[in-house]
């Protein structure tokens, strides 16, 4: 796989000035990075930047703050970082330090982090919006408003303190909803990376194996393209795949069941989300496959539905469709398939949406609805459309071939001008494409 450029400097200047264009100039926007979080003892977690800080600077460093203040003469754009420390950095690895956040990330001016509490009160005076997210670091949140508060208390000395906090999310999480062509490069790799590992998974499932060993060539797969998993991976053989959120990962795989993987890496910080559902043994049985059919042909329905103009839950309503006609016809639900879908009947059986937004977030940030309508498509837009059904072990009323089967079906779409781009396709999914794989492996 040819290796592939990240997304160029002068794009996050451009996010960074769209972004002031619509805040206006009496605002000023704070974003910080995210915290570093301990996993145990002074074990930290692998390090992950903040969405929102990465998509304005492009700088993955923690105790890192970006401020942006439109129309400021001296400097729009300030970073606050953390300072070069020779001694630190032998320990944590290398910092750009302020003359690096200016030389290479494009800061008009740039600070050591220690020196916020003097310089951003001043930053704030005389503006009179500050554009922040609150609630999701909240230490960070009591700084903001302990910055503004201490600007109040000095007012009779003259000092002007904004007036307005407004939603820093609504403005730029709807900048983040449409990609733009260089997203979409990361995230076609994303998505062939991900396809990659399933096939993987594919081709050295086998019964007797576990469901960690073939977790660990999803891993392999990402890893070796410098990319890492996006979420916990599902890897849940037989009847594991009726828990949607399994992570256990650790049983015996045995012939005759179908193994469920959920998995999907973050390549340059865009998220693939993808779920492939194949015979352990690499044959489905008819049982099987007849739940596999229905899975199928409300991933394909859905996905036609997913073009510009359409709107958010049309493919949705396609796939409970489907789901709904399949579900009568195995039997497990009795009725007609209207009053069927009125009543939800299906939720038994399909207890989860067709899909969520897609991006630097595998639950990506954007809105569902504007006002009480549900969002029309528009190119840029990417998606999952992943319909499901699992059919529990100790149901009851269900024949017993059909118990313990659990299938989905997710791939990540792009609207396109015309249409969409299904950029997951590298995984077949038709079931005997499946077969056909397996089978040659
Ligand atoms: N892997 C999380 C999801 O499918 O939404
Ligand atoms: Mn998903
Ligand atoms: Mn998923």
């Amino acid at each position: 796989m040819a290796r592939l450029k990240s997304i160029p400097r002068a794009e996050f200047a451009r996010r960074r000035r769209h972004l002031m264009r619509l805040m206006g100039r009496d605002s000023i926007a704070i974003v910080p990075a995210a915290p570093v979080r301990l996993r145990n003892n002074d074990v930290e977690y692998a390090y992950r930047q903040d969405s929102d800080f990465h998509y304005l600077t492009g700088f993955d460093e923690p105790e890192s703050v970006a401020i942006l203040i439109p129309g400021r003469a001296h400097a729009e754009y300030v970073l606050f970082v953390r300072d070069r420390d020779p001694a630190r950095e032998t320990w944590d690895g290398r910092r750009a330090g302020p003359a690096g956040a200016t030389r290479d990330y494009d800061a008009d001016d740039a600070f050591p982090i220690g020196d916020i509490d003097e310089i951003l009160p001043g930053l704030l005076e005389n503006r009179e919006k500050v554009y922040y997210v609150m609630g999701v670091h909240p230490d960070f949140d009591q700084r903001v408003v302990g910055w503004v508060n201490g600007l109040r208390a000095q007012s009779k000395h003259g000092r002007h303190a904004p007036q307005e906090f407004v939603a820093l999310d609504h403005v730029l999480h709807d900048l983040r909803l449409f990609k733009s062509r260089g997203e979409l490069d990361m995230m076609r790799a994303a998505a062939r990376i991900g396809a990659a590992a399933h096939v993987r998974a594919m081709r050295a499932c086998a019964p007797g194996r576990h469901e960690f060993e073939i977790a660990a060539e999803i891993t392999h797969e990402f890893r070796r393209h410098n990319a890492d998993h996006s979420y916990l991976p599902i890897v849940g053989g037989g009847e594991n795949a009726c828990i949607l959120h399994y992570r256990e990962n650790d049983a015996v795989l045995r012939d005759g069941d179908l193994l469920l993987i959920d998995a999907g890496c973050e390549y340059q910080s865009y998220a693939s989300d993808i779920t492939r559902t194949f015979p352990v043994n690499g044959r489905f049985t008819a049982a099987q496959r007849a739940v596999y059919d229905i899975v199928f042909e409300a991933n394909v329905a859905a996905t036609a539905k997913v073009r510009p103009g359409n709107h958010w839950n049309e493919p949705h309503d396609a796939a409970v469709r489907v789901i709904t006609q399949g579900l009568v016809r195995l039997g497990l639900l009795k009725g007609r398939v209207p009053a069927l879908e009125k009543a939800q009947a299906y939720k038994r059986y399909f207890m989860h949406r067709t899909g969520h937004w897609l991006g630097m977030d595998v639950h990506d940030v954007g809105d569902y609805k504007v006002g009480e309508q549900w969002r029309v498509f528009e190119p840029g837009m990417v998606l999952t459309i992943e319909p499901g059904i699992y059919i529990p072990a100790h149901a009851r009323g269900v024949p017993k071939r059909l118990r313990g089967i659990g299938v989905r079906i997710e791939d990540d779409v792009a609207v396109t001008r015309n249409g969409c781009e299904v950029l997951t396709d590298g995984a077949p999914k038709a079931a005997d494409e499946v077969e056909a794989l397996m089978g040659a492996a």
